[in-house]
């Protein structure tokens, strides 16, 4: 199958029907998101979602979220929620939060992964918006990455993994926030977070009390079943230093590694064989880290080492990617 690059910025109109045709006949298309680049197709079409499990290699029991252009198609779509659910909408929708809700039957089964919930999310990024709108269908997008590998934030790297295996992917530039988004389970009285992204615990705190899960706890829950699978695996080790940097480094190069080094700015030049620079703000980070996981399998280095990231300088979301891309935690 030829993989078409539909260059939204090029040809906007042509664009939009392409896709649109290609959802309503039940085939998948990558679009972009603020968050990152999603592989969609219809989400009352189970025929249409399988082919997304199939391109991605995922496993079919790790449900998707679904995409909508407004709130007002949520209630066609969910079996109810809590009044809170309308706050939060107020506040961060259309934007990088999903939330899992009781599912109307209208959705395909194969979307939830055999749940009884479904994950939804208006997104705000504008070519995602005119596409979702235009279509008039709910679509189920999961990041359009194979399977195991860091989130595409860019079309190419959509063709990196993609090519051959979807009909198309629209092109409308870099995702700009970089990790996923906030996936938050609103079936219960209090919401529940289940995967961290760019709004934080703080942030819906300002709204709602939300409740705690322990530490780990969702790892085996069957709520979240995406998070018991191995995420981001780069192809070059990467080792996660939160103490001893220097000497970690060293060690590697005496042992006679190449080691590319993973940090915030240019202060460590002089350390490692080669640098991965994110950038200074907690955003550059986030929007650089999905493409340095791809570089480094550009090079020649042995191993790759991240330095000076902590909660503080890169945030939740950052840290929780990094641990799980991760084959060596130094704490
Ligand atoms: O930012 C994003 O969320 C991107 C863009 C494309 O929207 N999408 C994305 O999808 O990251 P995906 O499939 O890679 O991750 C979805 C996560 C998985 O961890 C999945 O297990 C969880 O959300 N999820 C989906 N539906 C769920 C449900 N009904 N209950 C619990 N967790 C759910
Ligand atoms: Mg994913």
């Amino acid at each position: 199958m030829e993989t078409k690059r539909l260059d939204y910025h090029r040809d906007m109109e042509e664009t939009i029907q392409t896709t649109v045709d290609y959802w309503k006949k039940g085939e998948v298309v990558a679009f972009p998101t603020e968050t990152v680049y999603g592989l969609g197709a219809d989400a009352t079409n189970a025929a249409a979602v399988s082919k997304i499990f199939r391109a991605k290699e995922r496993p079919e029991d790790n449900p998707l979220i679904i995409h909508i252009a407004g709130k007002e198609q949520l209630h066609s779509l969910t079996d109810g929620y809590p009044a809170y659910v309308d706050q939060l909408i107020e506040s961060f929708s259309p934007g990088p939060i999903t939330y899992v809700l009781k599912s109307s039957p209208r959705i395909a089964e194969n979307v939830r992964g055999g749940l009884r919930t479904v994950g939804i999310r208006i997104p705000s990024h504008p070519v995602a918006h005119k596409l979702l709108a235009a279509s008039e269908i709910p679509i189920a997008a999961p990041s359009a990455n194979r399977s195991g590998k860091p989130s595409p934030t860019t079309a190419q790297h959509v063709l990196e993994d993609l090519t051959g295996k979807i009909p198309a992917v629209v092109d409308g530039g870099s995702a700009n926030v970089g990790v996923e988004s906030t996936v938050v389970d609103c079936t219960g009285e209090q919401p529940v977070i289940l995967r961290l992204g760019k709004i934080t615990k703080q942030d819906i705190e300002q709204i709602i009390p939300v409740a705690e899960i322990a530490e780990g706890q969702h790892i085996d829950a069957p709520k979240s079943p995406g998070v018991k699978y191995r995420h981001y695996m780069p192809e070059v080790p990467l080792i996660l230093a939160l103490r001893d940097e220097v000497e970690t480094i060293r060690k590697h190069q005496l042992a006679g590694e190449k080691v590319g080094v993973l940090t915030m700015d240019a202060a460590s030049d002089n350390l490692g064989d080669k640098v991965f620079l994110l950038g200074k703000s907690k955003e550059e980070i986030a929007a650089q880290l999905y493409r340095s996981l791809r570089d480094m399998r550009q090079t020649d280095v042995d191993v790759v080492i991240a330095i000076g990231l902590n909660k503080i300088t890169a945030g939740e979301a950052v840290m929780d990617r990094l641990k799980k891309a991760a084959s060596l935690i130094v704490e």
